[in-house]
């Protein structure tokens, strides 16, 4: 396919199967000349795109990423599965990292079907041997690994005095000893060949939570400090670590907690209503962030804890005393 140029301010957002536009309809295609093939784009085109389109695919994120290595771990669905397609498109050799074993290689086979290159690995991330015989796996067969995306996660709702040890222990062992776990193998590679990205992703509850959310809140409040401790210790080597925060995004996750409601679908809606932006996230909201935090276009940015929240975080709740707002 020719190669073809294209200038858009605004994010196209799409995989050749789900062409979606995010961002202000009237202005949609207006930079981008119009041009269909720019918005089945792979992922992302930021400010003045000047990235070729191949195969009806990829945009400027596949002259950064082609050939790079990365691993995803939770990879096989929410927002690590965009991440895991966005990098894939983008040239990557893409390894998933995960428990769930069908769901991820389903993935991988329609990427590599795709003719792109992705892996899938079994690996919890709470079992040490599995972080470090997945790591060691992806060493041998592509050498230096130049993006982590740190991003398996469990969610659990419980208050304190109803959360048994084992509960608060299997959310801090995902959650966090994983994050550690993940977080150490990548320093040691990376560190080591003076290069390298690691995102982890945390949560508005490490700063903010609700009362039947302990060991979660607990559990990311942690990956938010690791994220501190680990950018300090890797700076040195040219190593950067950064946290992504998500506000709230339409996953699986959050979907098995809307189902718990008698009325999921109004409760889907009343939770778009209740975001400053009108909508709940995307996946690809968030890989979009992971991609740009994994680039060079983010070479000055670590230690960083950065919300892709369609404004959640900026606002106190609805519903404030008159007083606020006199
Ligand atoms: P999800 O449930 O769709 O995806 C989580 C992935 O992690 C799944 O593929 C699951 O199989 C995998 N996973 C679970 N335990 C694992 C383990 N021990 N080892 C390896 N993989 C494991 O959920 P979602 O929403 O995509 O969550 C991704 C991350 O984003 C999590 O860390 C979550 O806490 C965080 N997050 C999600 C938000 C949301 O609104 N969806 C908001 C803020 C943070």
């Amino acid at each position: 396919m020719a190669r073809r140029r294209c200038v858009t301010r605004k994010l196209f957002v799409a995989s050749p199967r789900d062409v979606r536009y995010v961002g202000d309809d009237s202005t949609r295609g207006a930079e981008c000349g119009k041009d269909l093939e720019c918005r089945s784009a792979t992922t992302v085109q930021t400010s003045a795109c000047t990235g070729s389109h191949e195969n009806g695919a990829p945009t400027m994120w596949n002259e950064i990423f082609a050939g790079s290595t990365v691993i995803v771990s939770g990879g096989a669905t929410g927002i690590g599965a965009a991440a895991v397609s966005g990098f894939a498109r983008a040239g990557a050799n893409t390894v998933l990292a995960d428990v769930a074993d069908e769901l991820g290689e389903v993935l991988v086979a329609s990427l590599v079907d795709e003719g792109l290159h992705a892996d899938y690995r079994h690996c919890d991330v709470s079992v040490e041997s599995d972080v470090e015989r997945t790591f060691a796996w992806v060493a041998e067969r592509y050498g230096a690994i130049d993006v982590v995306f740190a991003n398996a996660g469990i969610e659990w709702t419980k208050d304190a005095r109803h959360t048994t040890l084992g509960e608060w222990q299997r959310v801090i062992d995902v959650n966090l000893t994983g994050m550690f776990l993940v977080g150490r193998a990548s320093l040691r590679s990376m560190c080591e060949n003076a290069r390298g990205a690691l995102i982890m992703t945390s949560s508005p509850h490490a700063v903010a939570t609700v009362a039947d959310t302990v060991a979660y809140a607990a559990s990311k409040g942690g990956v938010s400090a690791l994220v501190h401790a680990l950018s300090l210790e890797a700076a040195p080597y040219n190593v950067r670590v950064n946290g992504v925060v998500p506000g709230t995004i339409d996953t699986p996750m959050v979907r098995r907690e809307l189902q718990a409601s008698s009325n999921p679908e109004l409760q889907h809606s009343l939770l778009a209503s209740s975001q400053p932006l009108q909508r709940v996230g995307q996946s690809e909201d968030v890989a979009n962030l992971v991609m740009f935090l994994a680039s060079p276009m983010a070479g000055f940015i670590t230690g960083a804890l950065m919300p892709v929240d369609g404004g959640l975080m900026a606002g106190l709740p609805t519903g404030s005393p008159a007083s606020y707002q006199d």
